[in-house]
């Protein structure tokens, strides 16, 4: 198994083979969570301390459970009742609980660059669970993985990523996950709602659904990042959702068999409709929440290999 990382902070710092190890050992997690006993012990002994300074549903939630289902004592930090709000730095916070020896340290914050950060200054793993509008990489894999199990492939397929591209780490990291594993990617939205530079991004980009949707493999909806706007991006939800939702009409551009993806959460009638993101013939949004428990496992347990190698190599004198 290759798989270099001492932390995960971003798929920018992934090679395909550890891209392709993370989702192979995911697979054995897939098996084992449908189990009535889903119960492993790769953590066994171990420490994951998760801090969300954002809200959070599908990431906090999967974060946790496959630090149970791995053995691991878990403990979630409650950021509003913590001393974070008394003014402690975010800096100083994971130092303090940095020195209750925690082995691996699950981090989403607001701020860009906010876990990198972080992670130059603990000696546990650290995981990226979304920082800013930078990255958000375990979203990224089991948005692959999804993929990879619906298409039987994560290669040389059309993926169109549609709405609120430049606010979104999601669309970030899936742009960077897919490029690396040779798929063409399009992005189409309002300008207002493309990153500045997005000429440079190597993809494709359309302002009609219609258009950029032609003859696509997958169709990956994002929601509209409002805590992060800073003003009027849209005319109107009702004018987007018109233009830029995605419903049976617009999917029809797209391959017969093309899936519908979206990271949640979801708000229906304005980036998808409702009834075509609970169809089980195209949507696989529910597929992509349990794929979410059995990436966050797999990367949780091939970080705790490196950091047990890592210890071992340190104990036993060899320079690591
Ligand atoms: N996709 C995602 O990150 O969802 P949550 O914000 O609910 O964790």
């Amino acid at each position: 198994m290759t798989f270099r990382a001492r932390h995960l902070l971003g798929i920018e710092h992934l090679a395909p083979e550890e891209i392709r190890t993370v989702l192979d050992l995911a697979e054995t997690y897939v098996d084992l969570n449908r189990r009535t006993v889903k119960h492993s012990d790769a953590l066994a002994g171990m420490t994951q301390i998760n801090m969300f300074f954002e809200a959070s549903t599908r990431t906090q939630a999967s974060f946790e459970l496959a630090g149970k289902r791995l053995g691991a004592d878990v403990m979630n930090m409650s950021v509003a009742h913590s001393s974070v709000k008394k003014g402690e730095t975010l800096i100083d916070t994971a130092m303090t609980l940095n020195a209750m020896h925690p082995d691996l340290l699950v981090v989403r914050h607001p701020a860009s660059g906010a876990v990198d950060l972080l992670a130059q200054k603990v000696n546990c793993a650290v995981l990226n669970a979304g920082d800013g509008r930078h990255e958000h990489p375990t979203q990224a894999l089991l948005d692959a993985l999804t993929i990879r199990r619906a298409k039987g492939r994560i290669q040389r397929l059309t993926v169109a990523i549609c709405g609120d591209i430049a606010h979104s780490r999601v669309a970030r990291s899936n742009l960077i996950l897919l490029g690396k594993m040779e798929n063409r990617v399009r992005l189409i939205g309002p300008p207002t709602l493309m990153p500045s530079g997005v000429g440079d991004l190597g993809c494709e980009v359309y302002q009609d659904m219609r258009e950029g949707l032609k003859d696509c493999d997958v169709v990956m909806m994002l929601r509209l990042q409002r805590e992060r706007m800073d003003g009027g991006f849209i005319p109107s939800e009702r004018e987007y959702y018109h233009r830029f939702g995605l419903d049976a009409e617009k999917l029809a551009f797209a391959k017969e068999d093309a899936i519908v993806m979206h990271p949640g959460p979801m708000n229906r009638g304005v980036e998808i409709d409702g009834e075509l993101a609970d169809d089980i013939n195209r949507s696989v949004i529910q597929h992509q929440v349990e794929m979410g428990v059995a990436v966050r496992m797999a990367c949780m347990d091939l970080l705790a290999r490196n950091l047990r190698a890592e210890r071992g190599a340190r104990a036993a004198g060899v320079m690591v």
